[in-house]
């Protein structure tokens, strides 16, 4: 039954080396395997950012696709993928990407951290 199971990640790694590309990075952790601070970081995300950024690829929407954020050394901009700057980004922006520091109180910022990180 699993055969196919195991030759999908197999076959999308050699598809990356033959391409040339980047492995794939590690999967995202299932929706249904959210801890109930992902949760509610899911739920925020969905309604805040979603409608720029793509959680599940890296393909850019207006913004990029932000799978694997915290599982890379650095954001797309360059700077390090860590707390601190995506923070930073969060609540201030950067460039076309608005500031939310006026929408979101601590504990929802807390949060969408904690669902990034399960990206
Ligand atoms: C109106 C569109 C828009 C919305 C809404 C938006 N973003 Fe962005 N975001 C962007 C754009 C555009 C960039 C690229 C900025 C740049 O580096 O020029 C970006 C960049 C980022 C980055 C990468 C920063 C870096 O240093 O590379 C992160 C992380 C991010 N956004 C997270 C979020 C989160 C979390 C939300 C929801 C709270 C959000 N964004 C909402 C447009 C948006």
């Amino acid at each position: 039954m699993s055969l196919s199971r195991k030759l999908i990640p197999a076959s999308a790694l050699l598809l990356a080396l033959a391409t040339g590309c980047r492995p794939s990075l590690p999967p995202s952790t299932p929706l249904s395997e959210l801890t109930p601070q992902q949760t509610a970081g899911y739920h925020l995300f969905a309604s805040r950012c979603a409608g720029c950024h793509y959680a599940n690829n890296e393909n850019s929407l207006h913004g990029p696709g932000l799978q694997g954020l915290y599982k890379k050394k650095f954001l797309p901009s360059g700077a390090p993928a860590n707390d601190e700057r995506v923070t930073a980004v969060i609540l201030r922006g950067r460039n076309m990407m608005p500031a939310f520091g006026n929408n979101l109180d601590d504990q929802q910022l807390d949060d969408l951290l904690a669902y990034l990180h399960s990206l």
